[in-house]
């Protein structure tokens, strides 16, 4: 039986993520960590926010415990023995599920007697943020309010609510971000994504937590992309396309992932014809927001400022927002709330 961080590392069952700022780990050498799972190596910028406050509290009080934080690559599937594993290790006081761990943690977490869920991740489906107490390990989501929150600051509530809202991508983060939007009472809201029959989940369990707006909410595939963004004044890219560190990173959220629709310096916006074509109805007065987290800017913000869009946001407001009630879950005592927003605000912006 595997029962340590230690040993997943030795198994090869998790590595130990390359593209992410101050990752650099070794088990023997803290007190205790905090481990984020991601199923594809991205520059994430949790270990780089959690090890600045870490290293913050070291230096001020040498005595205090070293505590690291660490993004690790697995395979999802490998969940449970990961999970017991973490569970098992004294050293492992909880930690984050990034990219592909979102859902399959919410339903992992709800299943097993060593697993539960907060209400935050009962509603969205989704945990963002794991703490191990009393034995068990506690599912949060605080996506959903970080997404609408950074949203909120930027442009106003007037962003969402009474708005047309296009979201493209149906994964284990979108759930929460949706949820967060319909509490702010959008016009309409279209969820549309290579595969279909994950956004018609997302809708018919929105339908029921949110009755009152089942007529405004709809899905569909990546081939209405031109057609939904035609009257959207909100864009929100939620799925991978953009992400660094693959060859997603070249690709748009504006088409689909086809090897026509890579960058092509014979179009406008130096990508494919598809996105340049469905971009063209889209008002110019929009939001464009992409959750993505790059060093530069992704293929999606690029392409729709070189077509003329002005309000656009990438995935760091919302790192941000979910980042301080995350680290208050697991370390509910070791820093204030405004210390830790002080210093997370420092290294994230
Ligand atoms: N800024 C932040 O704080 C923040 C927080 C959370 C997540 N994120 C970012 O959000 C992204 C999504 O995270 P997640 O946990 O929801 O991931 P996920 O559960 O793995 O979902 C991935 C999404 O991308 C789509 N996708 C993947 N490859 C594709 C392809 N080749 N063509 C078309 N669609 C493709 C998937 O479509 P299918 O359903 O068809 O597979 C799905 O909609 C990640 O890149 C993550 O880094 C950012």
């Amino acid at each position: 039986m595997v029962s340590s961080l230690k040993e997943l590392i030795q198994k090869d069952i998790v590595k130990i993520a390359k593209l992410p700022k101050m990752n650099s780990f070794s088990p023997e050498e803290v007190d205790g960590y905090t481990v984020t799972l991601i199923d594809h190596d991205y520059p994430g910028k949790t270990p780089s926010l959690w090890n600045t406050v870490y290293d913050s509290l070291t230096q001020s009080n040498p005595l205090h415990p070293k505590f690291r934080s660490v993004m690790v690559v697995a395979d999802p599937t490998n969940i449970e023995v990961i999970f017991n594993a973490l569970l098992s290790d004294e050293k492992y006081f909880g930690g984050g599920t990034g990219s592909g761990f979102k859902d399959i943690a919410a339903k992992y977490l709800r299943k097993v007697n060593h697993g539960a869920l907060d209400q935050s991740s009962e509603v969205s489906g989704s945990v963002n943020i794991i703490a191990k107490k009393n034995g068990k390990l506690v599912g949060f989501d605080t996506d959903a309010e970080g997404y609408a929150k950074g949203l909120e600051k930027e442009f106003g509530i007037e962003s969402i609510n009474d708005k047309n809202i296009v979201v493209l991508g149906a994964g284990g983060v979108t759930s929460p971000i949706i949820y967060s939007l319909l509490k702010r009472s959008p016009r309409k809201l279209v969820i549309l994504n290579r595969t279909i029959g994950k956004a018609e989940r997302i809708v018919n369990n929105m339908k029921k937590l949110y009755p009152h707006l089942s007529d405004n909410l709809s899905f569909g595939g990546e081939d209405r992309i031109g057609t939904e963004l035609k009257d959207a004044e909100l864009v929100i890219n939620t799925s991978n396309k953009g992400t660094a560190g693959e060859k997603l990173a070249k690709f748009s959220a504006f088409a689909k992932t086809t090897e026509e629709n890579l960058p092509n310096e014979d179009h406008m916006f130096n990508q494919g014809s598809e996105a340049e074509e469905n971009i063209k109805g889209l008002s110019k007065k929009a939001i464009v927001s992409d959750i993505n987290l790059v060093e530069d800017e992704t293929t999606t913000i690029k392409i729709a400022k070189a077509y003329g869009i002005s309000r656009t946001q990438d995935g760091k407001p919302m790192m941000f927002f979910q980042a301080i009630p995350a680290f208050l879950h697991v370390h509910p005592n070791i820093i204030s709330e405004g210390e830790l927003e002080n210093m997370m605000r420092k290294a994230s912006f």
